[in-house]
């Protein structure tokens, strides 16, 4: 497993380069058939919390540490004392004394990096309102399945400035990965996170832009990325926003301004005929399924690099 400098894995942007080629590598050695069930978490135990829904991070974390030969438990914030109030620094310090790592989905990030700092074990993110690493992680992986160097390569992202948007920029800038973000006026990412992805690109010699004009980011374009337009916690916003995205759906007409070998990506759950159309998300292009299935390995890769001996 490569060495890392964090004990935690709460934002790519805490990574080198390096360090994340070096998880991508791991995630695909793990992939191999014949590494699929190495003992390299034997007897350990991984902590769940969850205060969003979810099918994918669940079930791909679960299922990855029994294969490590270490066991993980579903930790719903609802039944635990944390929803009756029990504070995140308590919880952290009596999980860390019965587990050997946590990860956790909630809304604010400034609650992940608490847990983190009262953790003596390692925390990982499974999804803020601001971040989404494990799913970024998988994705570089399927990226570099199907192109190899990711250098020069561009990648379209079209929808809303949320969480998948920022962990996208922030991947693709670290490992030299053109991105161009199209969101409508309004729901661009938020500036800081623009401004923190064109310092690291300047480095890996990365281009990171954001418009308003789906064609243009999608020109040229080696992938195509969407992703709901109402993420979770936004449900109350969901009609106001279908008309507020009006025009950056991605469908037969868009798409034809990427490269003829493009590929179609989203982190799902998706919405059929609302960021994407059911022909795109189906098609010959796509590699959903792929991405999903790339979260257990990814997340392998991580639990064995933060968790091993
Ligand atoms: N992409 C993703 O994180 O899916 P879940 O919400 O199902 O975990
Ligand atoms: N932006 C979405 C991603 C789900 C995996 C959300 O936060 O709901």
């Amino acid at each position: 497993a490569p060495t890392v400098a964090q004990e935690d894995f709460l934002s790519l942007k805490d990574y080198s380069s390096e360090e994340i080629l070096d998880l991508l590598n791991l995630a695909i050695e793990l992939k191999k058939p014949e590494n699929k069930h190495l003992p390299l978490l034997k007897g350990k135990v991984l902590g769940m919390i969850f205060e969003k829904s979810s099918t994918r991070t669940r079930v791909s974390f679960e299922a990855g540490m029994l294969q490590l030969g270490g066991h993980a438990m579903f930790l719903s914030s609802q039944d635990t004392q944390l929803g009756r109030g029990e504070t995140i620094a308590d919880t952290a310090r009596v999980l860390s004394g019965y587990l050997d790592g946590l990860m956790i989905r909630t809304f604010h990030q400034s609650a992940v990096e608490e847990l983190a700092e009262f953790s003596s074990i390692p925390v990982i993110n499974g999804l803020t309102d601001d971040y989404h690493p494990c799913q970024v992680l998988a994705d570089l992986m399927t990226l570099t399945e199907h192109f190899g160097e990711l250098k020069g390569r561009k990648l379209a992202y079209i929808g809303d400035g949320n969480n998948m948007a920022n962990s996208l920029m922030i991947g693709a800038a670290k490992v030299g990965l053109d991105i161009a973000i199209a969101a409508p006026k309004g729901y661009e990412p938020q500036a800081e996170m623009v401004d923190l992805a064109q310092a690291i690109a300047k480095d890996t010699g990365s281009v990171v832009t954001v418009t308003h004009d789906p064609v243009e980011a999608v020109k040229n374009s080696d992938a195509i990325y969407t992703d709901v337009w109402a993420s979770m916690g936004q449900e109350a916003e969901a009609i106001k926003r279908l008309n507020d995205f009006a025009g950056f759906q991605v469908n037969a007409e868009l798409v034809q301004h990427a490269k003829a070998d493009y590929i179609f990506m989203h982190c799902l759950p998706a919405h059929r005929e609302e960021e994407v159309t059911a022909d795109i998300l189906e098609g010959p292009h796509s590699v959903i399924f792929q991405e999903a299935e790339n979260r257990l390995h990814a997340q392998k890769a991580v639990l064995v690099t933060l968790m091993g001996d």
